[in-house]
């Protein structure tokens, strides 16, 4: 069975509500921008890709059902209004914003005066971005699983571990995945030896989301705290010599530097401490050549309670109930609360950018030159 964090057919969304995972696997349904807005909002749904196309489908749906004006003008503005409304909802990630922008030129391009043809115009646009970013993360997993068999010494001798972050998988895209995508391909092709996730504290996504993936396809894997990478890092088991680190990104700026999950800077600090490759695997449509560096990305600061809480499933003391989750304090009432949910690791740590049409490494000056894969 593949993992699908989003059904679609003409009219119908539904998500798969990624609040209630690992313990049960529930679909909302989704009938407009704005219950799409409340899922992306909420984290129901989450991951830079699965984000921008659940609000991309969730208009389609709305416009499918909805009685519309005749006048294509009309269909113009609604559209627009609610594409704008859409891109509110969180504001890390590009592809959301990238994906708005897109779909206003496909509206603003349709020369009919049918509110229908705009209507048309919009809908099939929303449903080309679900197919493109499948096809998209595969592409992603074949050259980074390529490169990292090429580039690392264990990949020349046949099998590499690595150590992954947050969830950038089926859960977090429209499908296979972009970093979790790699270490499908890697897989696949026999050329992994094990993969380690990250528990992603605050949220958790590592534990939760990446961790259930990999006991899904059956991946050779191991849970670690975030607090434990360094100690990874310096094991030299057959198994915990990891030869690199891969993450997901929510927002590449022009010069390479990376937004992505909490916790990500750090993991790429301690791979060059440890002469471990650290790789950022992403669809251009993360890539976001209007910002020029990290310092222009707005981090997305999250409430506190997502650090002094815990939840999980209610425990008796007898039985586990796997249906009822129960929120725990894990502070000190009182304490204040520092919750980015991002944070932007410098172009400088990271050794390659994996897309879908290729691998893009420094220069020799250092320097990442983004604009070539467009
Ligand atoms: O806050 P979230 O759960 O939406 O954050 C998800 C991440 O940061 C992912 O690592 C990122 O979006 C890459 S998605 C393939």
């Amino acid at each position: 069975m593949v993992l699908q964090a989003i059904k679609y057919s003409r009219g119908q969304l539904e998500i798969l509500d990624q609040l209630k995972l690992p313990h049960s696997e529930e679909y909302d349904h989704i009938y407009s921008s704005t219950d799409a807005w409340h899922a992306i909002k909420e984290m129901r749904t989450r991951g830079a890709p699965a984000i921008a196309i659940v609000a991309a489908l969730g208009l389609a749906v709305e416009l499918v059902n909805l009685k519309t004006s005749p006048v294509a003008e009309e269909v113009k503005v609604f559209i627009i209004e609610k594409l704008d409304y859409l891109v509110t909802s969180r504001p890390t990630a590009v592809n959301l914003a990238d994906a708005a922008r897109k779909l206003k030129k496909v509206v603003g391009n349709v020369q009919s005066s049918e509110g229908e043809a705009v209507r048309e115009a919009y809908v099939k646009a929303a449903e080309q971005m679900l197919v493109d970013d499948v096809s998209d993360n595969e592409n992603i997993g074949k050259h980074g699983a390529e490169w990292i068999v090429k580039n690392t010494e264990a990949g020349k001798r046949g099998q590499v571990s690595m150590l992954t972050h947050c969830n950038t998988g089926s859960l977090a895209t429209a499908g296979y995945g972009t970093a979790l995508g790699v270490i499908r391909s890697l897989h696949a092709n026999g050329s992994l030896k094990h993969a380690f996730c990250s528990e992603t504290r605050p949220y958790n996504q590592g534990s939760r989301l990446t961790a259930f993936e990999l006991v899904h396809d059956q991946i050779p894997a191991t849970l670690v705290t975030d607090s434990m990478a360094a100690a990874l890092l310096r094991l030299k088991g057959p198994s915990e010599n990891i030869a690199g680190i891969v993450v997901g990104a929510d927002r590449v700026a022009a010069n390479g530097d990376t937004a992505n999950k909490i916790g990500t800077y750090s993991l790429a600090i301690l791979a060059r401490h440890h002469g471990v490759k650290f790789l950022v695997a992403a669809p251009r449509t993360t890539i976001d050549l209007q910002t020029k560096s990290g310092e222009d990305i707005t981090i997305e600061e999250r409430p506190g309670k997502e650090v002094t809480l815990i939840k999980g499933p209610r425990h008796d003391g007898v039985t586990l109930d796997l249906g009822v989750v129960e929120t725990v304090s894990i502070a000190a009432n009182g304490i204040g609360v520092w919750n980015p949910a991002f944070d932007v690791t410098p172009a400088e740590l990271i050794d390659g950018i994996i897309t879908e049409v290729g691998v893009v490494e420094k220069d020799s000056d250092g320097v990442f030159h983004l604009d070539k894969v467009f």
